[in-house]
């Protein structure tokens, strides 16, 4: 498979619109009958057991569902971080488990922004450094307007120089958030990625990713216990012990907690 290494071209137009990929109807994700396995023999846990889902371009769809019921597995098998035990997952219609390690490599770099829950920023660079360090590593030159741009979307103007440890937990949120959008992917995944914040902070990186949607129509597929999300999420699939139990669309706050409930209960 040849990946295409324009990241830096398509960043220079400084026009996320103008470098979204036209790919028809494929979905930019899908993944069919995911099943994992960890361990083997009676010690073996089942984190999924049969997950089939798609993701349409500029669509955004919430995961929410109990402690140990598989998003994170789901999130990272869709990312490419790991490999299903049966099962297909695909991102723009490539086939994961038929590429090498390079090529997956390359594919993540290009293709997937992953936003995590504890930041997972580089301690020594400033915000700006970390920002910009995907396109480092791809080896494309970061365009100044298109860095400017993203930086100030996330409110971080002021902050550029900061390292993450002089930046609040919302503050080296939005920076991860930032980072993941720099490289314009075809899928933003985010695992809890207000689950180490408070309430305030928690609600400005849901609005922000809602902003991510509505002004660059970025695709995403995010984990969350904030039934806020609702309002922002096309779609919600409640996972339960490996499966979609559930799937809601456009609802409301508190439909998103009672059926939350009646998923625990
Ligand atoms: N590396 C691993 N080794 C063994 N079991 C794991 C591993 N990762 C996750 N699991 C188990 O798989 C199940 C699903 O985990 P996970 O996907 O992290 O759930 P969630 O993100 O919904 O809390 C849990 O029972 C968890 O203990
Ligand atoms: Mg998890």
């Amino acid at each position: 498979m040849e990946v295409d290494l324009t990241t830096g071209s398509a960043v220079a137009t400084g026009s996320p619109a103008g470098a979204v990929e036209d790919c028809g109807d494929v979905p930019v994700v899908l993944a069919s009958a995911l099943t994992r396995r960890y361990g083997d023999g009676d010690a073996g846990v089942d984190a999924l057991r049969g997950v089939s889902l798609a993701v349409v371009r500029g669509e955004v769809v919430a995961v929410m569902g109990p402690s140990g019921s598989g998003k994170s597995t789901l999130l990272h098998i869709v990312a490419g971080l790991d490999r299903p035990t049966s099962g297909e997952a695909f991102i723009d219609g490539v086939e994961l488990s038929g590429l090498r390690d390079q090529e997956l490599t390359l594919l993540r770099r290009h293709k997937v922004g992953f936003v995590f829950q504890f930041f997972n920023l580089l301690p020594m660079l400033s915000a700006e450094e970390n920002v910009v360090l995907p396109l480092k590593l791809a080896g494309a030159k970061p365009d100044a307007a298109w860095v400017d741009e993203v930086i100030g979307s996330v409110g971080l103007g002021d902050r550029r120089r900061h390292r993450p440890a002089e930046l609040s937990g919302g503050q080296q949120q939005r920076v991860a958030i930032a980072r993941a959008l720099i490289t314009q992917p075809s899928i933003l995944l985010a695992d809890e990625p207000t689950g180490n914040l408070d309430s305030k902070a928690g609600r400005e990186v849901l609005e922000l990713l809602r902003t991510c949607a509505a002004g660059y129509g970025q695709t995403i597929l995010t984990v969350t216990h904030e039934p806020r999300v609702s309002s922002v999420a096309d779609r919600i699939l409640l996972l339960a012990d490996g499966l979609i139990a559930r799937e809601l669309g456009h609802v409301s706050t508190s439909e998103v907690m009672s059926a939350i409930d009646a998923l625990e209960s």
